[in-house]
């Protein structure tokens, strides 16, 4: 499989990487801004898998997707299996408190970034393939709200309905599309948000499910967000 990974560089990504290197012989690019960060996962990945890792550092918000990201993804995955719409922005502050860059900040790497990669890789996706895009149960109607998430999570939403809607539209081309909501994971996002909250839930363990369910979940389901917690209400 050709698979891309956006948010690579650490947290939930970067174990990303790491299962599906050790699950398969794939093509992973794995892509963040943070070059350095990348050489070491690529290093790790490498050694502990059947898969070519390959990193590209790239600004969601600010690349150019033509010139440096098309060029790479023709010359090492033309045709592109899987796309994870993992990275994200989150800055816990209550809504009178934000300023407009703070909001762009959000909005720009959690719902425009991944309608940027989509419409750049518009005739990259192969037969079957399969967008998943990497929501917060924040982002999920009707579940409980927590204060200094507002637009964290009213920019999640947006992704949760885009994933509909983009589901719908390419659905005779058979590009599947489907997001996950997910509840607390113990990363470096989460640490820094809330530096005192401790979930018992990994990054490891949370890559593991994400990979399975971009491998197959696209068979059982379309335009979907689902949750993924037994504890968020
Ligand atoms: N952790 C949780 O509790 C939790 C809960 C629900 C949902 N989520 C979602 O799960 C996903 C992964 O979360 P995480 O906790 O692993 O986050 P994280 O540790 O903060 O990692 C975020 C990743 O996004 C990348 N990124 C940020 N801005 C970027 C940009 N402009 N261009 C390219 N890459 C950029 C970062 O890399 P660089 O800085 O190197 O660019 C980093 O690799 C996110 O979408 C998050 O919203 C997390």
């Amino acid at each position: 499989m050709n698979i891309i990974i956006t948010g690579a560089s650490r947290g939930i990504g970067y174990e990303l990487v790491k299962w599906f290197a050790r699950e398969g012989k794939h093509n992973i690019l794995a892509l963040s801004r943070s070059k350095s960060k990348l050489q070491e996962l690529q290093r790790e990945a490498t050694n502990e898998g059947k898969s070519r890792v390959f990193i590209l550092p790239f600004d969601l918000v600010n690349g150019n997707f033509r010139d440096e990201l098309l060029p790479f993804v023709n010359a090492h995955l033309p045709k592109v299996d899987v796309l994870i719409n993992n990275a994200g922005k989150l800055i816990n502050k209550r809504i009178e408190d934000t300023s407009d860059d703070e909001f762009d900040a959000q909005f720009n790497v959690n719902i425009k970034g991944p309608f940027k990669i989509v419409r750049a890789l518009y005739e990259h996706f192969a037969e079957n393939a399969h967008i998943v895009n990497i929501t917060s149960m924040g982002g999920y109607q009707g579940s409980i709200k927590f204060p200094g998430l507002g637009i964290y999570s009213a920019s999640k939403g947006a992704i949760s309905i885009f994933t509909e809607a983009l589901a719908e539209e390419w659905k005779e081309r058979n590009v599947f599309v489907n997001a996950l909501a997910l509840g607390a994971v113990q990363t470096e996002m989460l640490s820094e948000a809330f530096p005192q909250m401790n979930v018992d839930t990994a990054p490891d363990e949370m890559a593991a499910y994400i990979g399975q369910f971009a491998l197959t979940g696209h068979r059982f389901y379309n335009g979907k967000v689902l949750p993924v917690t037994n504890s968020t209400p």
